[in-house]
């Protein structure tokens, strides 16, 4: 393959269960762009082919077949790892990004060694980061731009969450080594979903079934902790015509209750771990910042409700920060991190593949 002699491209991706998020410099801020990770597959009715559409477009247009392909967090298995590959290629191609780069991808904090190597394949499978592939856990990239411009993140010990659509990561930092690894499948983001569902079931005492994305939508562009407001929507009647609702409480009773599951699970299970494990460390830690990051951060009031309940709880003053759009903030600190790379002239020579 030619190779330009020319310094590499830093490029930050995080492939989610949920969404895929690449970040690349635009020059002196970041550029980010998201695609539900998801396809749909369907058949050419002129010349029989099987074809593929991606994101949003295969959520609206194949509402019944559309595959999130990491529903489980991670390519589980070939057939999984192939889609992934595919839905990948479309991202680099859609991006255009350069095969000439310094890829660094933020790895989800979940203890799946075999999927996170699926992922490390798909990653490698596509012709970007001819000069360096490196990754980083999700919620270490994630906490890079909460600390600031700078990779300060790398130079701190403290606590980091991540709040994602399949779990609850948490884990404690000593200048960017991992201390203790935290995941719990039992809170998530989807079980959200699947809870707003059910409580518009019950709202509108049957009237109103919503699948799980469009509870998510719901959630996402609705879902708010500290001044939610009522909504409406319709839906067509299998008779015809619409039915006109509103949701008052389903959504803001399913974001109260993950922040009560969440604030139990950190308060009972990981923060005691990190006691027992490493003492000075967890008293220095609850005196920093603790960081919040993955998607579910973004809901607005959610980090405030968060620290008050888990301070009541500790009884203990703490601070918990969170970064702008936590959503696509692993992508970015990952690209910061690549930039690093590059900035150091940390990758490999165009013409070698030896450093
Ligand atoms: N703006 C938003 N408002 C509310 N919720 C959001 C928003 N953006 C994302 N979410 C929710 O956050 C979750 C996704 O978080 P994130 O993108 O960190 O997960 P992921 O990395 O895809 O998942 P996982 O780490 O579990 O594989 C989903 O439940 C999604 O609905
Ligand atoms: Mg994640």
């Amino acid at each position: 393959m030619a190779h330009s002699s020319s310094d590499p491209t830093p490029v930050g991706i995080k492939i989610g269960s949920t969404r895929t998020v690449v970040a690349t410099p635009d020059g002196r801020s970041i550029d980010t762009d998201t695609t539900l990770t998801c396809l749909a597959e369907y058949e050419d009715v002129l010349s029989g082919e099987q074809h593929a559409i991606f994101g949003q477009q295969a959520v609206d247009e194949y509402p019944e077949s559309v595959e999130f392909m990491l529903r489980t967090g991670l390519p589980e298995d070939e057939r999984r790892t192939k889609e992934t590959a595919r839905f990948f290629e479309r991202i680099v191609t859609a991006n255009d990004l350069d095969p000439n780069s310094v890829v660094v991808y933020a790895i989800p904090a979940v203890n799946n060694e075999a999927g996170i190597d699926n992922l490390g394949t798909v990653i490698e499978s596509t012709p970007i980061g001819d000069r360096l592939i490196r990754g980083y856990p999700e919620s270490l990239c994630g906490s890079i731009p909460a600390f600031g411009r700078q990779l300060a993140a790398i130079g701190r010990v403290f606590i980091s969450i991540n709040l994602g659509s399949t779990n609850i990561g948490a884990c404690g930092y000593q200048r960017g080594k991992q201390l203790v690894r935290f995941t719990t499948g039992s809170i998530a983001g989807n079980e959200v979903d699947r809870w707003i569902a059910n409580n518009i079931e019950e709202e509108t005492q049957g009237r109103v079934n919503v699948d799980e994305s469009t509870a998510r939508e719901y959630k996402e562009n609705h879902g708010a902790l500290d001044d939610f407001e009522p909504f409406t929507d319709a839906i067509q009647q299998p008779g015809g015509g619409t039915h006109e609702f509103t949701i008052n409480r389903s959504v803001v009773d399913a974001i109260d209750r993950y922040v009560e599951n969440a604030v139990e699970t950190i308060a009972d299970e990981f923060l005691p771990q990190l006691a027992n494990d490493h003492m000075k460390i967890y008293k220095h830690a609850l005196g920093e910042p603790i960081v919040l990051n993955g998607g579910m951060a973004s809901i607005p009031g959610l980090v405030t409700t968060f620290e008050e309940r888990l301070g009541r709880k500790l009884q203990h003053d703490i601070d918990v920060i969170a970064p702008e759009t936590p959503e696509t903030a692993a992508a970015r600190g990952a690209l910061q991190i690549a930039e690093q790379f590059v900035n150091q002239d940390w990758f490999y020579a165009a013409d070698d593949q030896t450093p």
